[in-house]
């Protein structure tokens, strides 16, 4: 079923798939988060976003073909309209799986007078890898992004919810060793992190993983 569901094919667009075929993964947390949501907004459109986020992270930092399919279904939308947004921002990981650690650097005005591309071409010969890519053990992911509204420490990297600069070759070494030591996943620990900033504090769990 699963190769069906994967979306980002080059050739064909996948299936959607149907409910009934799902394997569905929000935990009673997430549910119960989905829950306070919904009490937030006057409707459940509106908690589209929201529910992407808490799907990007029960799902281990990918939106696949049935993490939106389990938005659809939880929030009694259509499959292609809750794929449209989650295809249109690109801060939701629909296309590729991302490693462990996604490596967004900034190649905006700033942060290109700066040095970006050097750190572009260090960060290929370092890890092997590009834009849109993950090494073959999949730790990490390398993106080039839009201005991150960090030009002050430009050029700048932001892995999950932290800003990194301004980064130079032996800074950059720095963080990969760091990361490469670092067990959690730094895009689920991003999307746990959105998550909580829709909630209420008495409305986030508890638990010290979810904290
Ligand atoms: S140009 Fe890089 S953070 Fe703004």
């Amino acid at each position: 079923m699963s190769e069906l569901l994967q979306l980002g094919s080059p050739n064909q667009r996948p299936r959607p798939p149907r409910i009934e075929e799902l394997d569905l993964r929000f935990s009673e947390a997430a549910i119960a988060e989905l829950e306070a949501l919904r009490r937030h907004y006057p409707e459940e459109k509106a908690c589209i976003l929201p529910c992407l986020w808490i799907a990007q992270r029960e799902y281990g930092g990918h939106l696949t073909g049935d993490a939106i399919a389990e938005v659809a279904f939880r929030l009694h939308r259509s499959y292609a309209e809750i794929e449209g947004v989650a295809t249109f921002y690109s801060l939701y990981n629909t296309v590729h799986e991302p490693g462990r650690h996604k490596l967004e650097l900034c190649t905006c005005l700033t942060c290109h007078v700066n040095g970006t591309w050097e750190l572009r071409d260090y960060v290929r010969r370092k890890l092997g890898i590009g834009h849109g890519e993950t090494t073959d053990d999949g730790v990490f992911t390398f993106e080039e992004v839009e201005c991150l509204n960090a030009c002050d420490r430009a050029p700048v990297v932001q892995v999950g919810d932290e800003y990194f600069g301004p980064m130079t070759e032996a800074s950059l070494d720095e963080l990969i060793e760091r990361l490469r030591k670092t067990p959690e996943s730094t895009v689920v620990q991003y999307a746990r992190s959105v998550v909580n900033v829709h909630l209420r504090k008495e409305e986030r769990p508890t638990s010290p993983a979810e904290a």
